[in-house]
């Protein structure tokens, strides 16, 4: 496993946090902290609520932090009343959609299925993907997470060819540390992220194994990031709390030069 081959990705997931007034501000202050820094070792990406996207892509203009959506619906269009199209969502001009996270999955009734309809969609539409999976406290405590997270990565990916997994990242979040301040340990970030890599193994051989991106999501933040992004199998880190404030974010952006 050579992670140098891979790009380090560092993703704010704002969830429902930060009107179009708010996102301006929040964008400006990152651009203000990464003043000056080389940050070409890695992708940073906001994950903004959609009514914010005008307002986040305007104010990300000129750095190399890259907007990505929440949901995207599987439909092109039609009788779906509050969701949105790929289409919409490339003209709004995002890059990446977050599907499949956790909260989609437990408030929303995201199912495997569901996600792997709104992977194809996103992907048919030119959109990136950061693909969420994870298991619940309760299945980690019998035991199964390594077939709780390999039946997702298998189930949301069904019917994706090889060549797209270029435009997939995968964000292992464990579903008991999100939000909870409850970081899974760096070693047990690396054994999931390393189960997911022999997932893509099997599913289209070893060197698309080895140039995926995965990440680590669940209470990361600024001080616990460096430990988490040293792992070899951890290449990134998808951030929800911690991505709200300008100073916590780069620092996690810092983080991960090594
Ligand atoms: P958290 O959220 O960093 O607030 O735990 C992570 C996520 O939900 O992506």
């Amino acid at each position: 496993m050579d992670k140098a081959k891979r790009r380090a990705v560092i993703a704010g997931n704002w969830k429902m946090n930060n009107t179009a007034a708010d996102a301006t501000a929040l964008i400006n202050a990152i651009k203000a902290e990464l003043a000056g820094k080389d940050t070409s070792y890695c992708e940073i990406i906001a994950g903004v609520p959609f009514t914010s996207i005008a307002a986040a892509k305007a104010a990300a203009e000129g750095s190399n932090i890259k907007i990505s959506a929440q949901n995207i619906h599987w439909a092109e269009k039609g009788a779906f009343t509050g969701e949105i199209s790929g289409a919409m969502l490339k003209e709004a001009g995002v890059e990446y959609v977050i599907i499949g996270h956790s909260e989609r999955r437990q408030y929303f009734g995201e199912t495997d299925n569901t996600v792997n309809a709104r992977v194809k969609a996103a992907l048919a539409n030119g959109l990136k993907v950061i693909l969420c999976v994870g298991e619940v406290l309760e299945q980690r405590e019998q035991g199964i997470t390594e077939e709780i997270v390999s039946m997702q990565t298998k189930v949301d990916l069904l019917g994706i060819p090889a060549e797209e997994m270029k435009n997939i990242i995968i964000a292992y979040e464990p579903v008991w540390a999100i939000g909870t301040g409850k970081t899974a340990t760096a070693d047990q970030a690396e054994e999931v992220c390393a189960i997911i890599r022999g997932v893509l193994a099997k599913l289209y051989g070893a060197d698309v194994a080895e140039a995926t991106t995965i990440q680590y999501g669940g209470s990361m933040n600024a001080g616990n990031a460096a430990e988490l992004l040293s792992k070899k199998n951890v290449d990134g880190g998808l951030i929800g709390g911690a991505s709200l404030k300008a100073p916590d974010f780069v620092k996690i952006i810092d983080a991960a030069a090594q």
